[in-house]
């Protein structure tokens, strides 16, 4: 029994992608952290690569440990109008921006600190798996903090890309922060032969699950390989107010070339 245990696979690595919540973490002031890090998302500058999508992020990267979980913000750059900034890289994986690095506004000191946060990059590492070589480095964590706005009815703000697609990283989580008069944001995990195609061409056969997150800290994950994923453009709903979507995307990549 204590040996089917052991071996027994991770959701991600069985299913592909995990549904969760993780409003039962324990950490003694989640509420609270909560509120922080939902106060992050109300002053998100504009994603100047993409001005027309109606988008608003903060990247920062760290490292964690396989062996003992210790995680660990990596130093931010300088640019030249004394912003710190964070450098990010898909490869070839996001046909938009292809062979080509973006440096995003980096989080604030204080909310790397955050223990929500902190709590929340460990739990998403510990479902996923690596081979032996992965496990004797650091792992990369990228931790976008995205805001999808729009305040009037002709708009709509979409994703990166937009369309279903693979991101190049082995792992990535999302997690809502935000979520006011919201129509669409609608999130879908396909087989992976789906990506590059647009939702409405994908094959119903190879769609694999279909959902919105709605309430604080709803939450899933997806194992690059294994599928697709995809979320629809937001519009405004029925209030007046504009609508915003706030998602923490954490992803995973090992620092060393994987050998399978
Ligand atoms: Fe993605």
């Amino acid at each position: 029994m204590e040996h089917a245990l052991l071996n027994k696979k991770k959701d991600l690595e069985a299913y592909g992608y995990k549904k969760f919540g993780l409003m039962t973490l324990p950490v003694p002031s989640l509420e609270a952290d909560l509120r922080e890090l939902a106060e992050e998302f109300d002053h998100l500058p504009r994603d100047t690569y993409s001005p027309e999508s109606h988008r608003y992020r903060k990247y920062s990267r760290a490292i964690i440990n396989p062996w003992d979980g210790a995680l660990q913000w990596l130093p931010d750059f300088i640019d030249e109008d004394g912003e710190a900034k964070s450098l990010y890289f898909q490869g070839t994986f996001n046909a938009e921006y292809l062979e080509e690095y973006r440096a995003f506004p980096a989080l604030s000191e204080k909310i790397k600190e955050n223990a929500l946060l902190q709590e929340i990059i460990k739990y998403d590492f510990n479902e996923t798996f690596w081979n032996p070589y992965e496990k004797i480095l650091p792992i990369h964590v990228g931790v976008h903090f995205v805001k999808y706005m729009v305040e009037d009815e002709t708009q709509e703000s979409v994703a990166s890309p937009n369309t279903i697609h693979q991101d190049g990283e082995p792992f990535t989580f999302v997690h809502l922060i935000t979520y006011k008069n919201v129509h669409g944001g609608r999130s879908t995990v396909a087989h992976p032969s789906c990506a590059g195609l647009n939702r409405e061409q994908a094959n119903e056969k190879l769609i694999l699950d279909e959902f919105d997150l709605t309430e604080p800290l709803d939450s899933y994950g997806v194992c690059d390989k294994k599928v697709s994923h995809y979320v629809s453009g937001i519009k405004k709903g029925p209030e007046s107010r504009p609508a915003e979507r706030g998602v923490l995307l954490i992803d995973y990549t090992p620092l060393t070339i994987a050998i399978t």
